[in-house]
């Protein structure tokens, strides 16, 4: 099913949408591509069954689509989250792993980060969206979903937990040939079917991001995707 430009996978249960994206970074880490991951809770499950699928990521690069102004060993950081669930399950470690300084502060981070990012491409970019509608830390209605220029940028959490964030900005969450939504979960339902149901707005971010020169694809389970089928 495709809509305003996403291609809708319905998977029943949110471990098998976790499983379905887990064979997508399985995938993109035997190319050896530059991924850029997401935060939160959701991808945590995606992430162990990627390492069992793939143990070797060896060849590939690894960044953040945001990141909270914590240290890297806070349960909050999205860095932590994926040296738990993935890097530290892994045979080989990826090439590059370029997290977000989130403990230096969000202004030194971005621009540092903004830096990093100079001539860098992403192929795959992983997305969730929070019960808002925000994805990566892009919330809604505002500035940051303003920026054009800059790759890299401080932005202020409109929704737990409320600590400074750094966030890839939507031309360069867009930049990747391929970008994938997960999300799961009856509490998403709304904000997916605003994200992809409707006209994109910046009442919802995740509808203002898509593939400009590929593929957008929602994997989500029949509770997310209620709002559309
Ligand atoms: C973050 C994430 C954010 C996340 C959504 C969904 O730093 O919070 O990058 O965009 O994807 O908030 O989070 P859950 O998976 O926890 O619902």
């Amino acid at each position: 099913m495709t809509l305003y430009g996403v291609e809708l996978v319905v998977l029943e249960s949110p471990e098998e949408a976790a499983s379905a994206v887990a064979d997508e970074l399985a995938e993109a880490a035997r190319k050896g591509l530059s991924i850029a991951l997401t935060g939160g809770k959701t991808p945590g499950r995606a992430y162990e069954l990627g390492a069992e699928r793939e143990p070797d990521w060896s060849r590939t690069t690894l960044w953040w689509g945001d990141e909270r102004c914590v240290p890297p060993d806070d349960e909050r950081s999205n860095f932590g989250l994926a040296r738990k669930t993935l890097l530290d399950r892994l045979a080989a470690q990826p090439r590059e792993v370029r997290r977000i300084r989130g403990e230096a502060g969000a202004e030194t981070a971005a621009a540092e980060y903004d830096r990093e990012l100079e001539g860098a491409s992403l192929d795959l970019v992983l997305l969730g969206i929070g019960p808002d509608g925000h994805t990566a830390s892009l919330f809604p209605d505002q500035p940051p979903l303003e920026e054009r220029e800059r790759r890299a940028i401080p932005a202020e959490a409109k929704l737990e937990p409320c600590v400074e964030r750094v966030t890839l900005t939507i031309p360069v969450l867009s930049s990747a040939p391929d970008v994938i939504f997960l999300v799961t979960g009856e509490g998403k339902a709304d904000a997916v079917e605003q994200a992809f149901g409707r006209p994109p707005g910046l009442a919802t971010p995740a509808s203002l991001i898509r593939s400009a020169t590929g593929r957008t694809r929602v994997i989500a389970d029949a509770a997310a995707a209620s709002g559309l089928t």
